[in-house]
């Protein structure tokens, strides 16, 4: 399309769009909303091709366990998941978010779903809460880029595509990916997993309750799991630090006693 724009023009809009908090394209044509006309509410049938696409597909939970059953390494699921068609997410999505950190680790840490940050970077937890976790690993001793097991964690998130808006996963996402999340954990064997948040929560356990859950050791994806509060809560709510501290020395020593 022919803009009648002039470059300074179109980027001081652009620019403005970004002050109001847009933080992505998503057309590239505009669209003026004073000239679509009012859709006639359509009744919604489930089970029916006009199905809303927000409902549960089993078919996509099948596929999706196909396909994580069926990788035997972590390239494998990996490019699995990258095959998976089914989850919108994707189409919105830069980078598939996989993991980070080393494989060996005794400690896998489950987050809730790429940001801006990972979502351009293609690496989880590298904006202001990843920023934040890396700290809290630091004060016991341990980090996504040691060497030695016995201080290295692995990291992933229950989806690995950013959805928009950094809004909630639907439980509907969550449901077809979680068979990569659980195969991600079978493939790993970690000592103990670390649940970041409610989504992860959620995804792993069934539950949701943050402030109860967390600090109380539990089991998911057949491992044991401490719940804790998720980074970026913390950033929004520092006086839940001391919590925090409490679960990462309960980690610790949870670690010590595996040894
Ligand atoms: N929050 C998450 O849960 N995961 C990320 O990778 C980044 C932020």
């Amino acid at each position: 399309m022919e803009s009648a724009l002039d470059f300074h023009t179109a980027k001081a809009l652009l620019d403005w769009q970004v002050e109001l908090g847009a933080t992505e394209a998503i057309g590239d044509v505009p669209v003026n909303r004073y000239e679509v006309p009012d859709k006639p509410a359509k009744p919604v049938q489930a089970d029916t091709p006009s199905a809303p696409r927000n409902e549960t597909k089993p078919d996509a939970v099948n596929e999706a366990r196909a396909l994580a059953q069926g990788a035997g390494d972590l390239d494998a699921l990996r490019s699995a998941m990258a095959a998976f068609e089914h989850c919108e997410l994707k189409r919105g999505a830069r980078n598939l978010v996989f993991a980070d950190g080393n494989s060996a680790a005794r400690v896998m840490i489950i987050g809730e779903a790429p940001g801006r940050d990972e979502d351009r970077e293609g690496r989880p937890f590298v904006g202001r809460a990843g920023q934040l976790l890396d700290k809290m690993l630091a004060a016991i001793d341990m980090s996504r880029s040691a060497d030695p097991v016995e201080r290295a964690v692995y990291i992933t998130n229950v989806l690995p595509w950013r959805p928009p808006q950094n809004r909630d996963p639907k439980p509907e996402e969550i449901a077809m990916l979680l068979p990569f999340v659980a195969r991600h954990v079978e493939l790993i064997k970690p000592k103990v997993l670390v649940l970041m948040g409610n989504i992860s929560c959620q995804a792993g356990l069934g539950k949701r309750g943050i402030t109860r859950l967390r600090g109380n050791w539990d089991q998911a994806y057949g491992a044991p799991c401490l719940p804790m509060f998720h980074p970026a809560y913390l950033l929004r709510s520092p006086h839940a630090k001391r919590e925090a501290w409490a679960d990462l020395l309960a980690l610790q020593a949870r670690l010590r006693t595996d040894t």
